[in-house]
């Protein structure tokens, strides 16, 4: 994409470029990754997301919606744009996103994700346990996508000051079964909804 088109591209053409990409890609794993570039060119867009929340230079937190949309997804349609403005120090525990891909995308700010999996006897381990596989971080600009399935936490690294993310939910999360995992206490339950 020319820089010039970059610069002007808004968030209502990502929306049009994410229903193509549902309409014209059968595979997830595909999907994920055409919309992370496009995530990718929005985030580079300077102010649009504060115009959006109509958000002041500090505080807002919480979880914000930019755009449902019930006319694709993946599994089912109902995919869903949002924003959240983390607190310093907001972090979660371990958590799936069921059968939907999630792509996150941090807009100002840092957070650090953390990936996991289960490991059994003839993996290293003795007993059965949720481990930490990898984990990288997320600055300005950069995106990640998760597929179905994979297990992930995420931290806010802004010790003072407000990290500011933006997830597409491939369905919205608030439809799916999900797990969410205490590595330490070793346990696994459904997620409320
Ligand atoms: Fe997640």
């Amino acid at each position: 994409m020319a820089q010039t088109q970059v610069a002007n591209y808004t968030m209502e053409a990502f929306v049009e470029d994410v229903n193509n990409i549902f309409k014209n890609e059968a595979d997830p794993h595909e999907q994920a990754k055409k919309v992370s570039a496009h995530l990718k060119d929005l985030l580079a867009v300077p102010g649009w997301l504060e115009e959006k929340l109509e958000l002041e230079e500090e505080g807002g937190f919480g979880r914000f919606s930019l755009h449902l949309d019930e006319e694709s997804g993946h599994p089912g349609n109902g995919w869903w744009l949002m924003a959240s403005v983390q607190k310093p120090g907001q972090d979660n525990l371990p958590h799936d996103h069921g059968n939907t891909w999630v792509v996150y995308g941090v807009y100002k700010g840092a957070i650090r994700q953390r990936k996991w999996r289960w490991a059994f006897p003839g993996e290293g381990v003795d007993t059965a346990q949720i481990r930490e596989t990898g984990k990288f971080t997320q600055q300005p600009g950069s995106v990640a996508y998760f597929l179905p399935g994979e297990i992930h936490d995420t931290l806010n690294l802004k010790e003072e000051g407000r990290s500011l993310v933006v997830r597409l939910e491939s369905q919205k999360l608030d439809r799916v079964t999900r797990f969410q995992y205490d590595p330490e206490a070793g346990t696994m339950k459904v997620m409320d909804r």
